[in-house]
């Protein structure tokens, strides 16, 4: 099995999204710049959502009008068809739909129950057919949900399945609030990977209760190589409560590194990019290795 991970940084989205300080357009191509420098295969540089529900992503249209030409993966985040309309008047060519796993996060997210939320997910895959917008969709809250709890297993195997026949290009399972553990991590990609294979998935985890290391581990051993990550740890949902930073890009490429797989990340520059985030936000602390890894680099 090839010894390659694929990382997405979502920083300038996941993690800029539930800042109380709001940085200016420019200040998020700052930070997309520089995690584009350090050579990340993915960069979601914001959301096509309604300023009203997440102000912070206010402006995501400027972003992309003004992205580097360059090898690195934008996308952006859409929750509707008017998020994909948006998107397709930009130079974005991977939008990702978000579901939630459960009914009452949906609703809280999106204003839509699962069987709503998969009828408008169909209508804009159907609609990005002609389009050069390819679509992946998030299943978020995949082992936990703030307000149902635990999600069984086969609930997440059977929406997958679901949206893999409506033609999503990729399903990204994510942890929201951080509440996954490894072996259910383990378990569960292991049996998506079988049904589906494994390069269909990209993993998604927060560090809230400081598992996301060992869970991007699970995940790797589960044969998935393409993950989610944010820069500094930044992240966190504001329509979920308890949702901290995501796993930190730097400690994800630290570990992947060290273990033998090859990232195509310069280390240095994106410890640049993490001084740079922390500068911005001023509340981002940077990964937990931080600290070592600035003696090495
Ligand atoms: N982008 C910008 N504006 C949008 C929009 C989009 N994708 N979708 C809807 N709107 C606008 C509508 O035009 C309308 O504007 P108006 O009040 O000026 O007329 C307003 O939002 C309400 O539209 P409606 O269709 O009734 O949506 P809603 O109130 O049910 O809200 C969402 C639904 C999805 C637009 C909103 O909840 C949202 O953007 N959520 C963000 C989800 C998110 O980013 N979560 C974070 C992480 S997953
Ligand atoms: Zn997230």
């Amino acid at each position: 099995m090839t010894k390659q991970v694929f990382i997405n940084d979502v920083g300038p989205r996941d993690g800029l999204q539930n800042q109380a300080k709001h940085l200016t357009p420019q200040e998020r191509l700052s930070l997309i710049n520089a995690l584009v420098s350090a050579g990340l295969d993915g960069v979601e540089v914001g959301a096509f959502v309604s300023p009203k529900a997440v102000p912070a992503m206010a402006g995501t249209t400027e972003i992309c009008q003004q992205l580097s030409l360059s090898d690195c993966q934008y996308s952006a985040l859409i929750p509707n068809m008017k998020g994909f309309e948006l998107a397709l008047q930009t130079p974005i060519k991977l939008a990702s739909l978000v579901m939630a796993s459960s009914n009452t996060m949906n609703e809280k997210n999106i204003r839509l129950d699962n069987q709503q939320t998969l009828s408008m997910i169909k209508d804009v895959i159907a609609a990005s057919e002609n389009t050069d917008i390819q679509l992946q969709v998030y299943l978020a809250t995949a082992w936990e949900c703030p307000f149902e709890g635990l999600i069984a297993r086969q609930q997440v195997i059977d929406l997958a399945g679901e949206l893999i026949d409506m033609g999503a290009s990729r399903i990204v399972i994510a942890d929201t609030i951080g509440a996954a553990d490894p072996q259910a991590v383990n378990r569960l990609m292991i049996d998506l990977a079988k049904l589906f294979g494994a390069d269909t998935f990209a993993c998604h985890f927060h560090d809230t209760r400081a598992m996301g290391l060992a869970d991007v581990y699970a995940a790797l051993e589960a044969g998935i190589r393409r993950f989610d990550a944010s820069i500094a740890g930044l992240g966190g949902c504001p329509f979920a409560p308890g949702a901290s930073g995501n796993v930190a890009t730097e400690d994800v490429v630290m570990m992947c590194e060290q273990m033998g797989y090859t990232s195509g990340i310069d280390m240095s520059l994106l410890l640049d990019a993490s001084d740079l985030a922390v500068k911005l936000t001023q509340t981002a602390r940077g990964g937990n290795a931080k600290t070592w890894l600035r003696k090495q680099y």
